[in-house]
C-alpha cells in the first residue's frame, strides 16, 4: 500500500489535496473526485454510504494505505458506519470547523454547509462540544451551491451567495466553510461577507493524515518525487480544470 486515497462528490476536494501535496510533497496521491453524484448534500444516509463504501473498495484497490474523506457531508454521513465496515483502513474525515472559531472566540460565526451537513447529528454534536453560551452560531445551508461551483456557473453563485448570506452582513463576525466546494470560491464569499475570516480545516486535516501516517509508520521514506493521478466519474474535461485548479492559489 503506497497511495493516500483522497476523494469527494467532485472537485471541492481539491482544497483538502492542495494542502496535503504542500505539506506532503513527495508522497503518491490518487484523487478521486465522483462528480456523476454531485451533490452529495442532497442525499440521504444510506445513498451515501452506498456510493461511498464502493469509493472506499476503489481505493484499497489502487493500493491505497490511508483514505482522506475531503468531504464534510460525507464525513457526518458515513464515518462511522465506514470505519465499522473497514475496521483495517485508516480514514481521516473533514468537519466544519467549529472549534477553529471557537478556539479563536469569535462571537458570531456562520457555519456554512450543504444541506445534508446543516442537517446532520455530528454538527449538533460539534456544537455541544465547541460552543459558548455568549456565542451566536448561524447554521446557513448553501443550498444547491456545490453543484453550481461543479458547474462553474459564476452569475447564478453570486446571486446564491447574495442572497443566503448578505443577512449576515452585520452580525457575522466569522464564517466557518463547512464544505469543502465552498473553499474554492472564498474570493466570492469575501465580496459577499468582506473583512471577516474564512475558516476552513484543510490545514487541520494535513496535519492530521501526517500524524496518522507517522503514527503506523507509512510516511514515504525516500525523497523521490511525489505523484498525483486524478480520476473523476463523470468526464475527462472535469479532470482538466482540476489541475488548473491546483494550479491557483486557494
Ligand atoms: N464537498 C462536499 C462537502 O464538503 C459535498 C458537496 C456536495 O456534493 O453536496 O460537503
Amino acid at each position: 500500500m503506497s497511495k493516500i486515497g483522497v476523494f469527494d462528490s467532485g472537485l471541492g476536494g481539491l482544497s483538502v489535496l492542495k494542502e496535503l501535496m504542500h505539506l506532503m510533497p513527495n508522497e503518491e496521491y490518487y484523487f478521486y473526485e465522483d462528480s456523476i453524484h454531485v451533490p452529495y448534500g442532497e442525499k440521504d444516509d444510506d445513498e451515501l454510504f452506498a456510493i461511498t463504501s464502493k469509493i472506499v473498495d476503489t481505493l484499497l484497490e489502487r493500493d491505497c494505505k490511508i483514505i482522506v474523506i475531503a468531504c464534510n457531508t460525507a464525513t457526518t454521513a458515513c464515518m462511522r458506519r465506514l470505519r465499522e465496515a473497514y475496521p483495517n483502513t485508516i480514514f481521516v474525515g473533514t468537519v466544519p470547523a467549529i472549534k477553529v472559531a471557537y478556539d479563536h472566540h469569535y462571537q458570531h460565526t456562520i457555519i456554512f454547509s450543504t444541506p445534508y451537513t446543516t442537517k446532520s447529528r455530528r454538527v449538533q454534536e460539534l456544537i455541544h462540544d465547541y460552543h459558548r453560551e455568549d456565542q451566536d452560531l448561524y447554521l446557513v445551508s448553501g443550498e444547491n451551491l456545490a453543484g453550481l461551483i461543479e458547474e462553474n456557473q459564476e452569475k447564478e453563485i453570486h446571486q446564491v451567495l447574495e442572497r443566503i448570506l448578505s443577512p449576515y452582513k452585520d452580525k457575522a463576525d466569522s464564517i466557518v466553510l463547512g464544505c469543502t466546494h465552498y473553499s474554492l470560491i472564498k474570493k466570492e464569499i469575501s465580496e459577499v461577507l468582506p473583512n471577516i475570516p474564512l475558516i476552513d480545516g484543510t490545514i487541520g486535516i494535513s496535519q492530521e493524515v501526517k500524524r496518522q501516517l507517522e503514527r503506523h509508520n507509512l510516511l514515504k521514506k525516500e525523497e523521490s518525487p511525489g505523484s498525483l493521478e486524478i480520476v473523476n466519474t463523470k468526464n475527462e474535461e472535469l479532470i482538466k480544470r482540476s489541475y488548473e485548479i491546483l494550479e491557483k492559489v486557494i
